[in-house]
């Protein structure tokens, strides 16, 4: 069976400009799709662009270029109300989830207020049987309507935070590390509703995270982030079994497994250097100045994203035949 598409992303920049000449890549020319029912998750260090993504995505950040194509609309070419009312489509859960909630508002007016914009259901009535519904759906009750978010703790607000990203019964959901703020005892209760919500309700997820062992376990694609740029994508089980790109490979060895003797046998990819800026990003390919593998050629010319091997996509000259033949470039500082 064909998987529908639901998202595109063609080529995706979102530049920040700083002023003085000084332009911060935040995101830097970044493609892929996303099927209908899916949950595809983006991992990368902090600053990598995962939330800048995320709110171009969302059309809450104007786009620097490219595309950004949902159910076969491109978002950012739409006219003000078009966006309006694909903006019931398309939601967002943040972070944290006490910042996203108005401290001045019960969370009767905090889940209601989207449906009143969007002048769904006639009455009051008919919206407040629905936050009723909401709060049941998401593992709250009634009884909780009138009070307000400071009453809740975190995985209680985060809670409220869901019930009002489906207040408009959207088909795309986008979660910026929507579990990070919360307890470790917690975080697994909030991803169990969101999956739960996501069968129930046909819904598809980008799924924003930092962690990749968390990651892992919910996500059908996952996609890493390296300074603005898209370096791999492929299925969790393909990610972990075989990842191919050297930034990959490290930020998994830096994940503890649980066996001792596997542990203590494993080698350990750690990084050199720090994170380089993204006002001024290393030529060619941006994680070279940290890959153990750096060749002349990552200095000199920007990896392409291919697939490497059957759905799996990587940006790295390791995989580039035409480079790796040594057709294009000498091959002479290999491996250092
Ligand atoms: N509004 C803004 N103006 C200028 N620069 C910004 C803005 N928002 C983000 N940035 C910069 O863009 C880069 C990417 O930031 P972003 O918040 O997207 O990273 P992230 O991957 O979500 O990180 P984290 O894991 O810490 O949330 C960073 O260098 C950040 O400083
Ligand atoms: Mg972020």
């Amino acid at each position: 069976m064909k998987q529908q598409v639901l998202l595109e992303v063609n080529n995706l920049k979102k530049y920040f400009n700083l002023g003085k000449n000084e332009v911060l890549k935040a995101v830097d020319d970044v493609s892929f799709k996303i099927h209908k029912g899916e949950t595809f998750g983006i991992v990368g260090e902090s600053g990598c662009g995962k939330s800048t993504a995320g709110r171009t995505i969302m059309g809450l950040y104007d786009r620097t270029a490219g595309e950004v194509v949902f159910n076969n609309q491109d978002i950012h070419a739409l006219k003000d109300k078009e966006k309006f009312s694909f903006h019931r489509k398309m939601q967002m859960i943040f972070q944290d989830p006490y910042a996203s909630l108005n401290p001045r508002s019960t969370v009767m007016e905090i889940i209601s207020e989207p449906m009143e914009v969007h002048k769904l259901y006639r009455s009051k009535k008919d919206r407040q049987k629905r936050v009723y519904q909401l709060l049941e759906d998401v593992g709250l009750n009634r009884d909780h309507a009138n009070r307000y978010p400071h009453e809740f703790s975190g995985g209680q607000r985060q809670r409220i935070g869901i019930a009002r990203a489906l207040a408009l019964d959207p088909e795309f959901i986008i979660a910026d590390e929507p579990i990070s703020a919360l307890d470790v005892s917690v975080q697994a209760q909030v991803v169990n509703l969101l999956m739960r919500l996501q069968k129930e309700k046909g819904l598809t997820y980008l799924f924003i995270a930092h962690d990749l062992s968390m990651v892992k376990q919910i996500s059908d694609r996952i996609a890493v982030m390296y300074l603005g740029n898209m370096v791999e994508l492929t299925t969790s089980s393909q990610l972990y079994k075989s990842p191919l790109h050297p930034y990959t490979q490290a930020l998994l060895s830096a994940i503890p497994i649980p066996d001792p003797d596997i542990e203590d046998a494993r080698e350990r990819v750690i990084l050199k250097g720090d994170l380089p800026s993204p006002i001024n990003p290393p030529s060619g390919c941006v994680f070279r100045t940290r890959c153990p593998h750096a060749m002349d050629v990552c200095s000199q010319k920007k990896p392409v994203w291919q697939e490497a091997e059957d759905s799996h996509f990587v940006a790295c000259h390791l995989y580039n035949k035409e480079v790796m033949d040594g057709k294009e470039y000498d091959q002479t500082a290999a491996a250092k």
